[in-house]
């Protein structure tokens, strides 16, 4: 079989964290494109990760640069170039939400059309943030159909979720399932409702106002990041992301919550939610629609309209 070609475009705390778990799970070769210091950095960085091989034991190709012929045929593209949420070092001030979508817009744009043309049939995954927002951008930019345009957001805040309740009832992440849907924002929906301990339901085991401290917490966890570290997660991230990778790279068919475009589904029509996905070599191969209750309907109707009021920006 024909080994997968992968390619991540920023080579920065996200980027360079998803070439070494990509690598490590040997998922495929890897290019890593910036454009910091003339596509140096990217190279530097490459050179860097690919030295490890030998002690790690992977064996992989990994290159990295500014020039897209670089990324010619890859399978999937990872798009993690732009602007992270961090404290402006004179005046103290994080960007404005504007700004920053002015900025990432731009940035996003530009690599989408680079990354169409020279692997026309990939299959991108973005990251950049405001997450949804930049998925209509590179949706849009590419002109691939949306089930090759797919936003990571859903993974991470899911991981968060899990490993958050893993850590308050001391049981084995492993064994905790759960899902989060919408926007990647601070009103993104945790799903109490579906979430299990061994298919024990959570609200058996947690007392609802912890539960509803941990839905807190998920829906807030970049945040929390940000002002413990002074700029925005990387590993989570990260993790998340590899994890759609590894499920088209090897066409697992997997279940995982991510951003796609909705075309009367959930009763949002040419808008990215988040919501689960079957994500195998085709990209998106299924929307599942879930039975949600009123409750969780209005939730999620709240944290698209989030959605809507970037995208417009
Ligand atoms: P970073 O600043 O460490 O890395 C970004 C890299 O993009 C830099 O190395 C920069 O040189 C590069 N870049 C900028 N313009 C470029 C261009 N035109 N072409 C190629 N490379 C370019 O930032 P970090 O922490 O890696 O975050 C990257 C993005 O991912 C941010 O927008 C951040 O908000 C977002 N993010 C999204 C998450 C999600 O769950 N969707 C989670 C964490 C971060
Ligand atoms: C996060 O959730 C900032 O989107 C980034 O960590």
């Amino acid at each position: 079989m024909a080994r997968s070609k992968i390619t991540v475009v920023g080579a920065g705390n996200v980027g360079a964290t998803c070439a070494h778990w990509i690598a490590s799970r040997e998922l495929g070769d890897v290019v890593l494109v910036d454009i910091m210091n003339d596509g140096d950095f990217a190279k530097g960085k490459a050179i860097d990760l690919m030295s490890s091989a030998p002690v790690m034991g992977f064996d992989l190709n990994i290159i990295g640069g500014m020039d897209y012929q670089l990324t010619a045929n890859s399978d999937v593209v990872v798009i993690t170039a732009g602007v992270p949420r961090k404290k402006d070092p004179v005046t103290g001030q994080f960007p404005s939400r504007d700004d920053l979508v002015r900025t990432n817009q731009k940035i996003v744009g530009d690599v989408t059309r680079e990354v169409a043309r020279y692997s026309p049939n990939s299959v991108i995954i973005v990251v950049s943030n405001p997450l949804d927002a930049m998925c209509h951008v590179a949706l849009h930019e590419s002109g691939f159909p949306a089930e090759r345009v797919i936003g990571q957001a859903g993974a991470l805040d899911t991981a968060r979720y899990k490993a958050f309740i893993a850590e308050a009832l001391n049981v084995s992440v492993r064994d905790v399932h759960g899902i989060v849907l919408g926007g990647h924002g601070d009103d993104m929906v945790p799903l109490p409702r579906h979430t299990s301990v061994a298919g024990i339901p959570v609200r058996e085991l947690l007392a609802e106002d912890k539960l509803q401290a941990i839905i807190e917490r998920a829906r807030k966890g970049g945040g929390e990041i940000v002002g413990l570290v002074g700029v925005s997660a990387w590993y989570a991230p990260a993790a998340g992301t590899v994890e759609m990778v590894e499920a088209i790279v090897r066409d697992q068919k997997r279940v995982i919550p991510s951003a796609v475009l909705l075309r009367g589904q959930y009763g949002f029509n040419d808008l990215y939610v988040g919501v689960p996905a079957v994500l195998g070599a085709k990209g998106v191969e299924k929307i599942i629609e879930m039975q949600l209750n009123d409750e969780e309907k209005a939730m999620l109707a709240k944290s698209a309209e989030s959605v809507k009021s970037v995208v417009g920006v």
